[in-house]
Protein backbone atom coordinates (compact mmCIF):
# COMPACT_ATOMS: atom_id res chain seq x y z
CA UNK A 1 0.00 0.00 0.00
CA UNK A 2 0.41 3.75 -0.35
CA UNK A 3 -0.20 6.86 1.10
CA UNK A 4 -1.37 9.03 -1.84
CA UNK A 5 -1.89 12.52 0.20
CA UNK A 6 -0.80 13.40 4.09
CA UNK A 7 -2.38 16.82 5.60
CA UNK A 8 -1.31 17.82 8.83
CA UNK A 9 -3.65 20.60 11.39
CA UNK A 10 -1.33 21.70 14.19
CA UNK A 11 0.29 18.66 14.37
CA UNK A 12 3.74 19.48 16.15
CA UNK A 13 5.62 21.95 14.02
CA UNK A 14 3.05 22.13 11.68
CA UNK A 15 -0.42 24.56 11.76
CA UNK A 16 -1.27 23.53 7.75
CA UNK A 17 0.39 20.89 5.48
CA UNK A 18 -0.88 19.33 2.85
CA UNK A 19 1.78 16.91 0.92
CA UNK A 20 0.94 14.67 -2.50
CA UNK A 21 3.28 11.60 -2.56
CA UNK A 22 3.96 9.16 -5.07
CA UNK A 23 5.02 4.83 -4.73
CA UNK A 24 8.96 4.47 -4.73
CA UNK A 25 10.86 6.57 -2.87
CA UNK A 26 10.66 9.80 -1.61
CA UNK A 27 12.94 11.92 0.70
CA UNK A 28 12.44 14.54 3.01
CA UNK A 29 16.29 16.59 2.95
CA UNK A 30 16.63 19.30 5.24
CA UNK A 31 18.79 20.63 8.34
CA UNK A 32 17.86 19.40 11.72
CA UNK A 33 15.54 20.62 13.41
CA UNK A 34 13.12 21.56 9.93
CA UNK A 35 10.55 19.50 11.06
CA UNK A 36 11.14 16.58 8.61
CA UNK A 37 10.30 13.43 11.10
CA UNK A 38 7.26 14.94 12.25
CA UNK A 39 6.04 14.02 8.50
CA UNK A 40 6.68 10.80 8.63
CA UNK A 41 6.01 10.28 12.03
CA UNK A 42 2.27 11.45 11.42
CA UNK A 43 1.90 8.67 8.76
CA UNK A 44 3.29 6.19 11.31
CA UNK A 45 1.25 7.69 14.45
CA UNK A 46 -1.78 6.49 12.24
CA UNK A 47 -1.38 2.63 12.54
CA UNK A 48 -0.77 2.30 15.73
CA UNK A 49 -1.67 5.60 17.47
CA UNK A 50 2.07 5.34 18.86
CA UNK A 51 4.80 7.24 18.08
CA UNK A 52 8.34 6.25 17.76
CA UNK A 53 9.93 9.45 19.65
CA UNK A 54 7.43 10.25 22.66
CA UNK A 55 5.47 8.02 24.93
CA UNK A 56 2.83 10.45 25.49
CA UNK A 57 0.41 12.30 23.01
CA UNK A 58 0.93 16.04 23.99
CA UNK A 59 3.88 17.16 22.47
CA UNK A 60 2.30 15.64 19.12
CA UNK A 61 -0.32 18.38 19.33
CA UNK A 62 1.25 22.36 18.37
CA UNK A 63 2.14 23.91 20.93
CA UNK A 64 -0.43 26.71 22.20
CA UNK A 65 -2.99 24.86 20.63
CA UNK A 66 -6.15 22.72 21.06
CA UNK A 67 -5.64 19.60 19.06
CA UNK A 68 -3.78 17.96 16.26
CA UNK A 69 -5.67 16.44 12.95
CA UNK A 70 -4.25 13.87 10.58
CA UNK A 71 -5.62 12.99 7.07
CA UNK A 72 -4.06 10.21 4.68
CA UNK A 73 -5.13 9.04 1.81
CA UNK A 74 -4.23 5.56 1.86
CA UNK A 75 -4.34 3.12 -1.42
CA UNK A 76 -4.67 -0.52 -1.90
CA UNK A 77 -4.12 -1.90 -5.40
CA UNK A 78 -7.07 0.39 -6.67
CA UNK A 79 -9.05 0.79 -3.41
CA UNK A 80 -8.86 4.15 -1.75
CA UNK A 81 -9.39 4.89 2.10
CA UNK A 82 -9.32 8.23 3.70
CA UNK A 83 -8.20 7.96 7.24
CA UNK A 84 -8.93 11.11 9.83
CA UNK A 85 -7.69 11.56 13.23
CA UNK A 86 -7.79 13.87 15.67
CA UNK A 87 -5.70 14.34 18.19
CA UNK A 88 -6.66 16.02 21.72
CA UNK A 89 -4.13 15.96 24.26
CA UNK A 90 -4.97 14.19 27.18
CA UNK A 91 -8.59 12.63 25.57
CA UNK A 92 -9.66 10.07 23.66
CA UNK A 93 -8.50 10.38 19.65
CA UNK A 94 -11.54 10.82 17.28
CA UNK A 95 -11.21 9.26 13.85
CA UNK A 96 -13.46 9.01 10.68
CA UNK A 97 -13.48 6.91 7.89
CA UNK A 98 -14.22 7.85 4.39
CA UNK A 99 -15.22 10.93 5.74
CA UNK A 100 -18.03 9.37 8.07
CA UNK A 101 -17.41 9.16 11.77
CA UNK A 102 -16.52 5.88 13.40
CA UNK A 103 -18.16 4.12 16.24
CA UNK A 104 -14.72 3.01 17.71
CA UNK A 105 -11.42 4.79 17.09
CA UNK A 106 -9.53 1.70 17.05
CA UNK A 107 -11.50 1.04 13.84
CA UNK A 108 -9.07 2.54 11.77
CA UNK A 109 -5.89 1.03 13.67
CA UNK A 110 -3.69 -0.79 10.89
CA UNK A 111 -4.92 0.81 7.50
CA UNK A 112 -1.90 2.68 7.18
CA UNK A 113 0.64 0.44 7.90
CA UNK A 114 4.17 1.34 8.11
CA UNK A 115 7.34 0.08 9.54
CA UNK A 116 9.74 2.62 10.71
CA UNK A 117 13.59 2.41 11.03
CA UNK A 118 14.88 5.02 13.20
CA UNK A 119 18.12 5.68 15.21
CA UNK A 120 16.21 5.14 18.38
CA UNK A 121 16.04 1.31 17.16
CA UNK A 122 19.49 0.76 19.06
CA UNK A 123 17.65 0.27 22.15
CA UNK A 124 15.52 -2.52 20.43
CA UNK A 125 19.04 -4.71 20.90
CA UNK A 126 20.79 -2.47 23.40
CA UNK A 127 17.67 -1.32 26.29
CA UNK A 128 15.58 -2.58 28.28
CA UNK A 129 12.21 -5.48 27.87
CA UNK A 130 10.36 -2.72 27.62
CA UNK A 131 11.41 -1.38 24.09
CA UNK A 132 10.99 -5.02 22.83
CA UNK A 133 7.84 -5.63 24.16
CA UNK A 134 6.65 -2.34 22.66
CA UNK A 135 7.89 -3.68 19.36
CA UNK A 136 6.00 -6.82 19.69
CA UNK A 137 2.85 -5.19 20.73
CA UNK A 138 3.06 -2.20 18.22
CA UNK A 139 3.75 -4.98 15.42
CA UNK A 140 0.49 -6.58 16.67
CA UNK A 141 -2.03 -3.82 16.63
CA UNK A 142 -0.47 -3.37 12.98
CA UNK A 143 -1.53 -6.97 12.67
CA UNK A 144 -4.74 -7.40 14.85
CA UNK A 145 -6.07 -3.91 15.99
CA UNK A 146 -8.23 -5.86 18.32
CA UNK A 147 -5.90 -6.34 20.44
CA UNK A 148 -5.15 -2.66 21.29
CA UNK A 149 -8.46 -3.40 23.42
CA UNK A 150 -6.94 -6.10 25.11
CA UNK A 151 -3.87 -4.39 25.84
CA UNK A 152 -5.52 -1.28 27.38
CA UNK A 153 -7.83 -3.95 29.51
CA UNK A 154 -4.75 -5.63 30.55
CA UNK A 155 -2.92 -2.02 31.37
CA UNK A 156 -6.28 -1.42 33.62
CA UNK A 157 -6.50 -4.15 35.27
CA UNK A 158 -2.84 -4.35 36.02
CA UNK A 159 -3.28 -0.91 37.75
CA UNK A 160 -6.50 -2.23 39.77
CA UNK A 161 -4.65 -5.39 40.93
CA UNK A 162 -1.71 -3.20 42.09
CA UNK A 163 -4.06 -0.96 43.85
CA UNK A 164 -5.85 -4.02 46.02
CA UNK A 165 -1.86 -5.70 46.16
CA UNK A 166 -0.89 -2.57 47.88
CA UNK A 167 -3.32 -1.97 50.36
CA UNK A 168 -3.92 -5.63 51.49
CA UNK A 169 0.35 -5.38 52.11
CA UNK A 170 -1.02 -2.22 54.23
CA UNK A 171 -3.19 -4.34 56.11
CA UNK A 172 -0.92 -7.20 56.43
CA UNK A 173 1.59 -5.02 57.65
CA UNK A 174 -0.45 -3.49 60.45
CA UNK A 175 -1.22 -7.35 61.71
CA UNK A 176 -4.80 -7.57 60.13
CA UNK A 177 -5.68 -10.40 57.84
CA UNK A 178 -6.25 -8.82 54.34
CA UNK A 179 -9.38 -9.14 52.47
CA UNK A 180 -8.37 -10.75 49.30
CA UNK A 181 -11.37 -12.62 47.88
CA UNK A 182 -11.65 -9.26 45.30
CA UNK A 183 -8.40 -10.09 44.20
CA UNK A 184 -9.29 -13.24 42.96
CA UNK A 185 -11.34 -11.96 40.60
CA UNK A 186 -8.90 -9.35 39.60
CA UNK A 187 -6.37 -12.37 39.03
CA UNK A 188 -9.17 -13.94 36.77
CA UNK A 189 -9.42 -10.74 34.73
CA UNK A 190 -5.53 -10.41 34.39
CA UNK A 191 -5.77 -14.22 33.39
CA UNK A 192 -7.83 -13.50 30.50
CA UNK A 193 -6.60 -10.28 28.96
CA UNK A 194 -3.00 -11.99 29.85
CA UNK A 195 -3.12 -15.05 27.97
CA UNK A 196 -4.34 -12.86 24.95
CA UNK A 197 -1.75 -10.69 24.79
CA UNK A 198 1.02 -13.45 25.61
CA UNK A 199 -0.19 -16.49 23.09
CA UNK A 200 -0.61 -13.15 20.40
CA UNK A 201 3.38 -12.46 20.96
CA UNK A 202 4.25 -15.85 21.10
CA UNK A 203 2.65 -16.26 17.64
CA UNK A 204 4.31 -13.36 16.20
CA UNK A 205 7.87 -14.22 17.38
CA UNK A 206 7.57 -17.50 15.42
CA UNK A 207 6.22 -15.48 12.78
CA UNK A 208 9.13 -13.28 12.93
CA UNK A 209 11.59 -15.84 13.28
CA UNK A 210 12.86 -16.96 9.94
CA UNK A 211 12.38 -13.51 8.86
CA UNK A 212 14.82 -12.23 11.11
CA UNK A 213 17.75 -14.98 10.74
CA UNK A 214 17.67 -14.32 7.20
CA UNK A 215 17.47 -10.59 7.38
CA UNK A 216 20.59 -10.63 9.52
CA UNK A 217 22.45 -12.88 7.35
CA UNK A 218 22.08 -10.62 4.53
CA UNK A 219 22.49 -7.80 6.15
CA UNK A 220 25.54 -8.58 8.01
CA UNK A 221 26.72 -10.23 5.07
CA UNK A 222 26.65 -13.92 6.88
CA UNK A 223 28.41 -13.44 10.06
CA UNK A 224 26.46 -15.52 12.94
CA UNK A 225 22.67 -17.08 13.24
CA UNK A 226 20.50 -13.97 14.95
CA UNK A 227 17.69 -15.61 16.78
CA UNK A 228 14.67 -14.59 18.92
CA UNK A 229 12.75 -16.10 21.95
CA UNK A 230 10.20 -15.08 24.29
CA UNK A 231 10.67 -15.13 27.64
CA UNK A 232 7.68 -15.73 30.47
CA UNK A 233 8.03 -16.97 33.85
CA UNK A 234 5.00 -19.22 32.47
CA UNK A 235 6.76 -21.16 29.82
CA UNK A 236 9.64 -23.54 31.15
CA UNK A 237 13.15 -22.64 30.25
CA UNK A 238 16.21 -23.91 29.61
CA UNK A 239 19.36 -22.26 31.76
CA UNK A 240 19.62 -19.61 28.72
CA UNK A 241 16.15 -18.45 28.92
CA UNK A 242 15.22 -20.23 25.81
CA UNK A 243 11.81 -22.32 25.59
CA UNK A 244 11.84 -25.25 23.95
CA UNK A 245 9.78 -25.05 20.72
CA UNK A 246 6.86 -27.33 21.93
CA UNK A 247 6.29 -25.61 25.05
CA UNK A 248 6.25 -22.43 23.06
CA UNK A 249 4.06 -24.42 20.47
CA UNK A 250 1.64 -25.22 23.49
CA UNK A 251 1.72 -21.76 24.82
CA UNK A 252 -0.29 -19.95 22.00
CA UNK A 253 -3.39 -22.12 22.97
CA UNK A 254 -5.12 -19.22 25.53
CA UNK A 255 -7.06 -21.21 27.64
CA UNK A 256 -3.84 -23.10 28.76
CA UNK A 257 -2.33 -20.32 28.97
CA UNK A 258 -4.44 -18.28 31.09
CA UNK A 259 -4.66 -21.47 33.77
CA UNK A 260 -1.30 -21.42 34.30
CA UNK A 261 -1.06 -17.94 34.83
CA UNK A 262 -3.58 -17.97 37.63
CA UNK A 263 -1.54 -20.82 38.92
CA UNK A 264 1.39 -18.70 38.83
CA UNK A 265 -0.28 -15.64 40.49
CA UNK A 266 -1.58 -18.18 43.28
CA UNK A 267 2.11 -19.99 44.24
CA UNK A 268 3.18 -15.59 44.07
CA UNK A 269 0.61 -14.44 45.87
CA UNK A 270 2.30 -13.85 49.27
CA UNK A 271 5.28 -12.27 47.53
CA UNK A 272 2.96 -10.37 45.79
CA UNK A 273 0.92 -8.84 48.83
CA UNK A 274 4.38 -7.92 50.34
CA UNK A 275 5.52 -5.64 47.14
CA UNK A 276 2.61 -4.41 46.13
CA UNK A 277 3.36 -5.50 42.41
CA UNK A 278 2.05 -7.76 39.89
CA UNK A 279 4.38 -10.23 39.25
CA UNK A 280 3.72 -12.33 36.73
CA UNK A 281 2.15 -11.33 33.22
CA UNK A 282 2.88 -10.21 29.70
CA UNK A 283 4.46 -6.72 31.31
CA UNK A 284 7.10 -8.83 32.75
CA UNK A 285 8.30 -10.84 29.83
CA UNK A 286 10.98 -9.97 27.25
CA UNK A 287 11.59 -11.00 23.71
CA UNK A 288 15.50 -12.66 24.00
CA UNK A 289 17.85 -11.76 21.16
CA UNK A 290 20.99 -13.53 20.47
CA UNK A 291 23.97 -14.06 18.33
CA UNK A 292 25.38 -16.96 17.31
CA UNK A 293 24.26 -18.33 21.01
CA UNK A 294 25.15 -15.20 23.03
CA UNK A 295 22.86 -12.72 24.03
CA UNK A 296 23.08 -9.93 21.73
CA UNK A 297 22.55 -7.43 24.96
CA UNK A 298 25.43 -6.91 26.23
CA UNK A 299 27.72 -9.53 23.81
CA UNK A 300 26.99 -7.79 20.00
CA UNK A 301 29.52 -4.86 18.52
CA UNK A 302 27.73 -1.71 17.84
CA UNK A 303 27.55 -2.65 14.24
CA UNK A 304 26.04 -6.11 15.18
CA UNK A 305 23.71 -4.42 17.13
CA UNK A 306 22.60 -2.47 14.31
CA UNK A 307 22.27 -5.23 12.01
CA UNK A 308 19.74 -7.00 14.28
CA UNK A 309 17.81 -3.77 14.87
CA UNK A 310 17.31 -3.58 11.19
CA UNK A 311 16.70 -7.49 10.63
CA UNK A 312 13.81 -6.89 13.37
CA UNK A 313 12.56 -4.01 11.21
CA UNK A 314 13.03 -6.08 7.83
CA UNK A 315 11.30 -9.27 9.76
CA UNK A 316 8.48 -6.76 10.42
CA UNK A 317 7.86 -5.75 7.16
CA UNK A 318 7.75 -9.07 5.73
CA UNK A 319 5.50 -10.40 8.32
CA UNK A 320 3.01 -7.31 7.54
CA UNK A 321 3.52 -8.25 3.54
CA UNK A 322 2.69 -12.01 4.69
CA UNK A 323 -0.37 -10.68 6.42
CA UNK A 324 -1.78 -8.76 3.53
CA UNK A 325 -1.48 -11.16 0.39
CA UNK A 326 2.18 -9.27 -0.42
CA UNK A 327 1.22 -5.66 -0.24
CA UNK A 328 3.80 -4.37 1.84
CA UNK A 329 3.49 -1.76 4.85
CA UNK A 330 4.94 2.09 4.01
CA UNK A 331 8.48 2.00 4.38
CA UNK A 332 10.03 4.97 6.85
CA UNK A 333 12.91 5.28 6.70
CA UNK A 334 13.84 8.12 9.35
CA UNK A 335 17.56 9.73 9.85
CA UNK A 336 19.33 6.23 9.60
CA UNK A 337 21.85 6.06 6.70
CA UNK A 338 24.07 8.36 8.55
CA UNK A 339 24.02 6.51 11.48
CA UNK A 340 24.80 2.94 8.98
CA UNK A 341 28.67 2.53 7.96
CA UNK A 342 29.09 2.33 4.00
CA UNK A 343 27.96 -1.67 3.69
CA UNK A 344 25.02 -1.99 5.79
CA UNK A 345 23.84 1.14 4.11
CA UNK A 346 24.11 -0.07 0.91
CA UNK A 347 22.44 -3.51 2.05
CA UNK A 348 19.75 -1.82 3.66
CA UNK A 349 19.07 0.58 0.02
CA UNK A 350 19.18 -2.62 -1.90
CA UNK A 351 16.98 -4.33 0.61
CA UNK A 352 14.25 -1.27 0.38
CA UNK A 353 14.70 -0.44 -2.74
CA UNK A 354 11.73 -3.06 -3.77
CA UNK A 355 9.11 -1.49 -1.57
CA UNK A 356 5.94 0.03 -2.86
CA UNK A 357 6.51 3.36 -0.83
CA UNK A 358 9.52 4.57 0.82
CA UNK A 359 9.27 7.98 2.95
CA UNK A 360 12.89 8.76 3.76
CA UNK A 361 14.16 11.60 5.53
CA UNK A 362 18.33 13.14 5.94
CA UNK A 363 19.66 16.10 6.88
CA UNK A 364 22.17 16.61 3.36
CA UNK A 365 21.31 14.75 0.02
CA UNK A 366 24.83 12.75 0.55
CA UNK A 367 23.33 11.00 3.53
CA UNK A 368 20.40 9.06 0.77
CA UNK A 369 22.01 6.36 -1.02
CA UNK A 370 22.24 7.07 -4.99
CA UNK A 371 20.14 3.39 -5.47
CA UNK A 372 17.61 5.07 -3.76
CA UNK A 373 16.15 7.98 -6.04
CA UNK A 374 12.59 9.03 -6.03
CA UNK A 375 11.22 12.48 -5.66
CA UNK A 376 12.88 15.11 -3.43
CA UNK A 377 10.90 17.38 -1.07
CA UNK A 378 13.32 20.13 0.70
CA UNK A 379 12.12 20.90 4.38
CA UNK A 380 13.15 24.36 5.50
CA UNK A 381 11.68 26.87 7.93
CA UNK A 382 8.41 25.15 7.89
CA UNK A 383 7.91 24.96 4.25
CA UNK A 384 7.82 21.66 2.27
CA UNK A 385 8.24 21.92 -1.43
CA UNK A 386 8.95 19.38 -3.95
CA UNK A 387 11.76 19.66 -6.02
N1 LIG B 1 4.22 20.07 19.61
C1 LIG B 1 5.04 20.90 18.97
N2 LIG B 1 4.69 22.19 18.77
C2 LIG B 1 5.50 23.04 18.10
N3 LIG B 1 6.70 22.69 17.61
C3 LIG B 1 7.10 21.42 17.77
C4 LIG B 1 6.30 20.47 18.45
N4 LIG B 1 6.95 19.28 18.49
C5 LIG B 1 8.12 19.50 17.85
N5 LIG B 1 8.22 20.77 17.42
C6 LIG B 1 9.34 21.38 16.70
O1 LIG B 1 9.63 20.63 15.56
C7 LIG B 1 11.01 20.68 15.32
C8 LIG B 1 11.58 19.30 15.17
O2 LIG B 1 11.09 18.75 14.03
P1 LIG B 1 11.67 17.36 13.53
O3 LIG B 1 11.96 16.48 14.64
O4 LIG B 1 10.74 16.91 12.46
O5 LIG B 1 13.04 17.84 12.89
P2 LIG B 1 13.96 17.10 11.84
O6 LIG B 1 13.90 17.90 10.58
O7 LIG B 1 13.60 15.68 11.77
O8 LIG B 1 15.39 17.30 12.52
P3 LIG B 1 16.63 16.30 12.67
O9 LIG B 1 17.37 16.38 11.37
O10 LIG B 1 17.41 16.92 13.77
O11 LIG B 1 16.10 14.96 13.00
C9 LIG B 1 11.67 21.32 16.50
O12 LIG B 1 12.06 22.63 16.16
C10 LIG B 1 10.59 21.33 17.54
O13 LIG B 1 10.69 22.43 18.38
MG1 LIG C 1 14.52 13.96 12.47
Amino acid sequence: MYVANLSLHDFRSYPELVLTLDPGVTAFVGNNGQGKTNIVEAVAYLGTFSSHRVASDTALVRHGTGGAVIRAKAVRDTRETLVELEIVAGRANRARLNRAPVSRTRDVLGIVRSVVFAPEDLELVKGDPQARRRFLDELLVLLAPRLAGVRSEYDKILRQRGALLKSAGVARRRGATPDLSTLDVWDGHLAAAGAQLVAARIDLVQRLRPHVARSYEEVSAGQGEARLSYRSALLAQDGDGEASLEEEGAMTDVSALAERLVTAMGELRSAEVDRGVSLVGPHRDDLVLTLGGLPAKGYASHGESWSFALALRLASYAVLSDDDDGAGPVLILDDVFAELDVRRRDRLATMVAGAEQVLLTAAVPEDVPAHLDGARFTVAGGEVTRE
